[in-house]
């Protein structure tokens, strides 16, 4: 029998004849945490720990309860009626586990498109839709909640978890993660937004402590919290590891009450990460509600606090009727009877199609994109073309059925390839891993990224007979990435086999009269500045789940244009960026996920990051520091142009409403992303960026001479920065210039509009403890 009908059951047998217990659903949730013991209590705020693991041993999230490889379990109540219900990840689709022991089902689950291409897409209502199938497979394979979406900010390009989120800006960030949560709760089940806040780096991540001025936290890293709690109503949110400004996020009750719930309205339940923060008393204080995945220190150190007075039982309460909360709304509470049989074909043609979107054409001169009907050999070459990359490692990985690699995704879209070519990649490739073998008595290994299969050299004849046998020659790079560590900076860099590959292929082909096409599979930036202009066209597909190779196909030839725009810059030099300058580049990774130890402060970017480059991330700095970029911010080509008329602003009693037309002025059909930045009068004095994204929106598919006209919402508020002496979001009054560009760097239509000025005061929270040498603009 079912096991939530068993325990309906159970339940009911008990109210009949037993003493009157209350029951969760039946009396009121203070009803129930009245009749709950302190010990009760202690053991639904620390949840059920991981089966096998403890704090100095465990890895990633992983549970051998209810639903096999979930990340974690609720602790059941069985005499209240409080059932376990069950949290697993990802960002990318959920991850359980494929197998279970001694049954012949299998569980696999859809690989979509990791957070950063999803973003790419710049398309709220597609990535409601792909949170909707991803909800589905939570819903449908008997989990709650969702430990997904992910959405700090990329402040630089090394932090291995980019690819699990979204953008250097958080209004991209915020938005994007709103839509996530819509689809995935409109099944009925939750999200825990994570990680709040500040986990930019995996280097110490455990003990880091961020020091960051209230000004960038205000308007870059927690914005985009901000916007997804304010306008999607997440289930949960899940706090960071890190310490921010010298407590621990899950510590600190001005983060996780006076922001998260007094200011903004959340009015979900708050979890840890796995294993996060070392004070259970201080965290139930702060108002984090549930540890995760629990400890048996943990719920020692509840009941003693409540005993010796140090954990007032009345905030225990509060924190274990949120949880109840949490669970009345969950499937698992309302018997809802899951098929374990999502439609798994379904999910793949929305993962494919989405990926499309998301992908970012960097260059395409003279339309060597989409192939002509003409081109039919393709030479296939570089390692990554036969062993695609779905997504990165870690939690936010996806035990998936297959990864269709771009190879088989050619060969299906009806291109002939060489198969001796394969042939001699495959072996290269099976001799490359062997090499890498993981190492085994490293208990991470699995939960790794594994290194690439360094290029295989290609003689200069063999390559002429490749480019006189072959229409095209399409080359790919790969990079992956995960949770534990950041990328190397040689990582960013392309590899002398890399260059060598690109330099002699260009060169075979182009002398032969055949082009060159690049496709980037990769989850974060890469340097592109220096081989840019060698081959034809570069398509960045970043890493786009399991049909990766079919989405590539498409858009290759041409089934699909690509609309996707960059949601970070890509820098000429990794240096650039203006974190780089306070970042751990090349620092040993400390994966002791226990944290023992005493909090440290004495190596820098280890122990601690100076966030100096302050509110001046992404293109905030490359555009008000006149930097030169590789590719900008927002930028992506596609199969077609657009212009843009004139915008017209209405004025509301709060509110901007800029309209423009955009009109497909090419000869083929494509969508267009359509960003709204603002720029503030007398930015230089007032130490503002140059210009800041407020809004954004996409067109739907238009085909050649079609118009569409978007309108996108400015809210009067939106206009302010945050002033740290007032602690208030003030307006400046004066002329702001509403910039509608095609990227941060191609503005194509601008208006104007005149703004009063307005001061919101708000709590003074978060304050850093020392002295920050914090960057500003000059002509201060
Ligand atoms: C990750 C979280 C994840 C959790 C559960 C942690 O290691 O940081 O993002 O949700 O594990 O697997």
């Amino acid at each position: 029998m079912n096991k939530p009908i068993v325990f309906a059951l159970l339940a009911a047998a008990m109210t009949a004849c037993g003493p009157q217990v209350p029951q969760l659903g039946r009396a009121s949730v203070d009803e129930v945490v009245e009749a709950m013991t302190l010990e009760e209590k202690a053991h639904l705020v620390v949840g059920t720990g991981m089966a096998g693991f403890s704090g100095e041993n465990a890895v990633v999230g992983e549970t051998r309860k209810l639903v096999p490889g979930a990340a974690g379990t609720t602790y059941p109540i069985e005499r209240l009626g409080i059932p376990s219900v069950v949290l697993a990840d990802g960002p990318a689709g959920l991850r359980i586990n494929p197998t279970r022991e001694s049954d012949s089902q299998t569980y696999y689950c859809t690989h979509f498109p990791i957070g950063t291409l999803l973003a790419s897409t710049w398309d709220q209502q597609l990535v409601e839709k792909v949170g909707e199938a991803i909800g589905n497979e939570v819903l449908e394979y008997g989990t709650d909640v969702l430990l997904a979406p992910a959405l700090n900010i990329h402040r630089n390009p090394l932090c291995g978890r980019n690819f699990e989120y979204y953008s250097e800006d958080p209004v991209v960030s915020g938005k994007i993660a709103a839509a996530y949560v819509r689809g995935v709760q409109n099944n009925g089940v939750g999200t825990s937004v994570k990680h709040f806040a500040l986990n930019n780096q995996e280097t110490n991540r455990m003990a880091n402590d961020a020091h960051v001025s209230q000004r960038a936290l205000r308007e870059i890293y927690l914005k985009g919290f901000e916007i997804v709690v304010r306008e999607s109503d997440p289930w949960t949110v899940m706090s960071s590891y890190n310490y921010l400004n010298g407590i621990y996020t899950s510590e600190n009750p001005e983060l996780q009450t006076a922001m998260l719930r007094d200011e903004w309205g959340f009015r979900g339940m708050v979890m840890t990460d796995w294993f996060g923060g070392k004070d259970a008393v201080a965290q139930m204080v702060a108002g984090n509600d549930m540890l995760q995945p629990g400890t048996d220190k943990q719920y020692e150190m509840i009941v003693s606090g409540v005993k010796e007075g140090r954990l007032d039982e009345a905030v225990l309460d509060r924190n274990v009727k949120r949880i109840l909360e949490m669970i009345l709304r969950t499937p698992r509470f309302q018997g809802y009877r899951f098929s374990n049989k999502p439609d798994l074909e379904a999910h793949a043609a929305v993962t494919r199609q989405s990926a499309t979107e998301g992908m970012v054409l960097l260059k395409n001169e003279n339309e060597a994109l989409p192939l002509s009907a003409g081109t039919k050999r393709i030479a296939l070459l570089g390692c990554t073309s036969y062993d695609f990359i779905a997504g990165g490692t870690g939690s936010g990985n996806v035990n998936r059925a297959y990864t269709v690699s771009l190879l088989d995704g050619l060969k299906q879209a009806g291109y002939e390839l060489d198969g001796e070519l394969k042939t001699a990649y495959e072996q290269h490739i099976a001799a490359e891993n062997e090499r890498n073998r993981p190492d085994t008595t490293n208990r991470f290994a699995m939960f790794l990224p594994r290194p690439r299969p360094t290029e295989m050299m290609i003689p200069a004849a063999r390559l002429q007979a490749l480019a006189k046998a072959n229409d095209v020659a399409l080359i790919t790079l790969g990079r992956t990435s995960g949770e534990f560590l950041d990328r190397k900076k040689a990582d960013f860099e392309l590899t002398r086999e890399e260059k060598a590959l690109l330099n002699d292929v260009c060169r075979a082909f182009h002398a032969a009269g055949k082009k060159v096409v690049v496709v980037l599979n990769i989850g974060g930036v890469i340097e592109t500045a220096s081989w840019k202009n060698r081959p034809d066209a570069i398509l960045c597909a970043w890493q786009a789940g399991q049909e990766g190779g079919n989405s590539v196909a498409d858009v290759l030839s041409g089934k699909a244009s690509p609309s996707g725009k960059l949601t970070m810059t890509f820098p000429v030099h990794f240096a650039d960026a203006a974190s780089s300058a306070n970042f751990p580049i090349d620092m040993a990774a400390n994966m002791d996920i226990s944290n023992s130890g005493e909090k440290k402060n004495s190596l820098k970017n280890v122990d601690y990051t100076d966030y100096e480059e302050d509110i001046y991330v992404g293109y905030r700095y490359f555009d008000t520091f006149g930097k030169e970029v590789s590719y900008p911010f927002g930028y992506g080509l596609s199969y077609t142009t657009f212009e843009y008329a004139a915008p017209r602003v209405e004025t509301t009693e709060d509110a901007y409403l800029v309209s423009v037309q955009i009109t497909n002025t090419g000869k083929r059909a494509g969508k267009e992303a359509v960003q709204l930045y603002v720029a503030a009068p007398d930015r230089a004095t007032a130490n503002k960026p140059e210009k800041e994204l407020k809004a954004f929106a996409k067109t739907r598919e238009l085909q050649p001479g079609e118009t569409e006209t978007l309108v996108l919402k400015l809210p009067k508020a939106n206009l302010a920065s945050f002033d740290t002496a007032s602690s208030a979001w003030v307006v400046t009054p004066g002329s702001y210039d509403l910039l509608l560009g095609a990227s941060s760097r191609d503005i194509r239509a601008k208006a104007a509009v005149d703004a009063a000025g307005s001061s919101v005061p708000v709590g003074d929270l978060l304050k850093p403890q020392g002295n920050l040498r914090l960057l500003e603009r000059s002509g201060r």
